[in-house]
């Protein structure tokens, strides 16, 4: 293998390296500002460097690596994608994009060849939302929106945002610091795993994407009353569990109600939580997504109004707090194009297709024109540790991706 070209395997091993640094053992989580994370960034920054980037850790945690262009100072193409994970995740969503987008720039500095713009890669730090009850944290701070006021919201163990940060090394009060300026930022491109079936359904290695998918997420919280499990009479109880398993149903027949709906009910907590206890609390998540924002929209009031009807009838007091709120975001079709033309003179047919799952793009949409590449996964499985890729296709994926580097013509921007 030339030095000058991506090397598959390096990418392959660099993905299971990464794979190993978690809080799960014989498994993978890494979250948001943890030792893993700490761990994750260090090993990047050192491979950012090796490839001939001058690399930094960002004011929120991001992991930045820079190759310069012709000269200093050059307004940039931005790539990557992020470093943590879902709970016990695969080890190719989010870390592929970053190591693929390092081995890209280490072939390009092997042929010491620099372009007419600099080079960004960038290892997000939150694009899940695993630990925080909020998501794209570390793509919103890149792209100026992150928002003060989720840095009070706290984990599983009572741990806030603020003071996680603190423990990091990082200051809560210098995120701002973190945002880059439009004009610096000639676009951002990333390159994903599909976390779906349609690639490996039409025998493809690579496609281009569309948009991705808008999502709403809420917190939920029903308060009933726990009560002794022997002594009150069925007729007589205000269970918040009851009540939530009925929330849980209402999402799925709601969403399932229309095609391009989806609807999550993912993390349920049920207190105290003990088997002769009546339960008086329950906490629990929705995420709701759809290619079309209307549809969204109009599922989140149908869901909220059915859940409030379930709330009164049941006699249990239900909070819902929105905890993320995100608009169907389109990859610019210059972008798409150019990701295309690469795809094409790879010798592999073009399709495009949109994305289910969220990336960090719908936050860096705010600062600049996206695209995407997505790579063909094993049965389309994702969020999960049977996530499975190919050799073959990552090699392709990487070349597709380093020959959109090269031909990368920001002068198509309209
Ligand atoms: C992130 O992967 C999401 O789609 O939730
Ligand atoms: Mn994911
Ligand atoms: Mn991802």
């Amino acid at each position: 293998m030339s030095a000058a070209m991506p090397d598959a395997q390096r990418i392959w091993d660099h993905c299971a390296a990464l794979g190993r640094l978690s809080e799960l053992e014989g498994g993978l989580t890494r979250v948001f500002l943890s030792r893993e994370q700490q761990a994750a960034n260090d090993l990047v920054l050192g491979w950012m460097r090796a490839a001939g980037m001058s690399a930094r850790l960002d004011a929120i945690g991001n992991v930045v690596g820079r190759y310069e262009g012709e000269r200093p100072g050059l307004p940039c193409l931005m790539m990557g994608s992020h470093l943590d994970t879902v709970r016990d995740a695969g080890k190719y969503d989010g870390m592929l994009g970053v190591v693929a987008a390092i081995e890209c720039v280490r072939a390009l500095h092997a042929r010491g060849r620099r372009l007419p713009f600099a080079l960004e890669v960038v290892g997000f730090a939150d694009e899940e939302g695993t630990r925080f009850n909020a998501t794209l944290l570390g793509s919103r701070a890149v792209a100026g929106t992150f928002k003060a006021e989720v840095l009070d919201n706290v984990d599983q163990d009572g741990v806030s945002m603020r003071a996680a940060l603190r423990a990091f090394g990082l200051d809560p009060e210098k995120i701002g610091a973190a945002a880059r300026r439009r004009e610096d930022v000639l676009a951002y491109a990333e390159l994903h795993i599909e976390q779906g079936p349609v690639l490996e359904a039409e025998g493809l290695a690579v496609g281009v994407v569309t948009a991705i998918n808008g999502a709403t997420r809420c917190a939920v919280e029903i308060d009933g009353i726990a009560g002794h499990a022997g002594t009150v009479p069925m007729s007589l109880r205000q269970d918040a569990l009851a009540a939530a398993a009925e929330c849980v149903l209402a999402i799925e027949r709601r969403c399932g109600a229309e095609p391009e709906l989806v609807g999550t009910v993912g993390k349920l907590e049920c207190l105290p939580g003990a088997v002769n206890v009546v339960p008086g609390k329950v906490r629990f998540t929705i995420d709701i997504r759809a290619p079309r924002d209307p549809l969204r929209l109009a599922a989140v009031d149908d869901v909220l109004a059915a859940m409030k009807a379930i709330a009164a009838r049941r006699n249990v007091r239900l909070g819902v707090t929105k905890t993320h709120e995100g608009g169907v975001a389109a990859c610019a079709p210059w972008l798409m194009d150019q990701i295309g033309a690469a795809i094409a003179a790879e010798g592999v047919p073009v399709r495009r297709l949109p994305s289910g799952a969220g990336h960090d793009g719908m936050a860096i949409i705010d600062l600049t024109d996206i695209g995407m590449l997505f790579v063909r996964c094993e049965k389309g499985i994702s969020h999960n540790p049977a996530e499975a890729i190919t050799l073959a296709d990552v090699a392709t994926a990487a070349r597709v991706w380093l020959r959109f580097i090269e031909n990368f013509d920001p002068s198509r921007k309209p």
